[in-house]
């Protein structure tokens, strides 16, 4: 079983950008903690950041056959980006949403996000923690989905 995880804009910059918001944790350290889980559970895991819109677009497509599930933080473009929610809706794959800040508490234009409802659930507010929430949902969306695939085998 295999995760992707997509990460967008700025978030290369965590652990300098705006640290009373998003905490002194470097994307590489979140990135290490989330690998740690993924071998405890035996699932392979991929990282990928971008600034761009349409490179994001293109990892979505990329990851039909290759992984089971994404983990996915559009950043800024969970506002705006019809392209993202388009590319998650045309791969089916289960996805989760994540966010460092809890985006129902800052400003009107974080309140909305254009790819809550085509991923599995969003979890937001939690710091970099928000990330491992992530990854323990994800590997309970993907052993749910072995399971429901082997009775499904069995039954034929
Ligand atoms: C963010 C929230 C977005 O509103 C913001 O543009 C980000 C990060 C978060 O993880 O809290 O870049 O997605």
């Amino acid at each position: 079983m295999k995760i992707c995880v997509i990460q967008g804009p700025n978030l290369n910059m965590l652990g300098v950008r705006e640290t009373n918001i998003y905490g002194p944790m470097k994307l590489e350290d979140i990135h290490n903690q989330m690998k740690a889980v993924a071998e405890q559970n035996n699932v392979e895991i991929e990282f990928f950041q971008s600034n761009l819109e349409g490179e994001i677009v293109d990892k979505i497509q990329e990851c039909l056959g290759d992984a089971d599930g994404i983990i996915i933080n559009p950043a800024a473009y969970t506002h705006t980006s019809i392209a993202i929610r388009d590319a998650l809706r045309a791969v089916q794959l289960p996805a989760v949403e994540v966010h460092i800040s809890n985006i129902a508490s800052r400003e009107e234009f974080r309140k909305t996000s254009m790819i809550s409802d085509v991923c599995a659930g969003t979890i937001a507010g939690f710091g970099p923690f928000s990330y491992h929430l992530a990854m323990i949902s994800m590997i309970q969306i993907l052993n749910e989905v072995a399971r429901i695939k082997a009775q499904q085998a069995k039954n034929a």
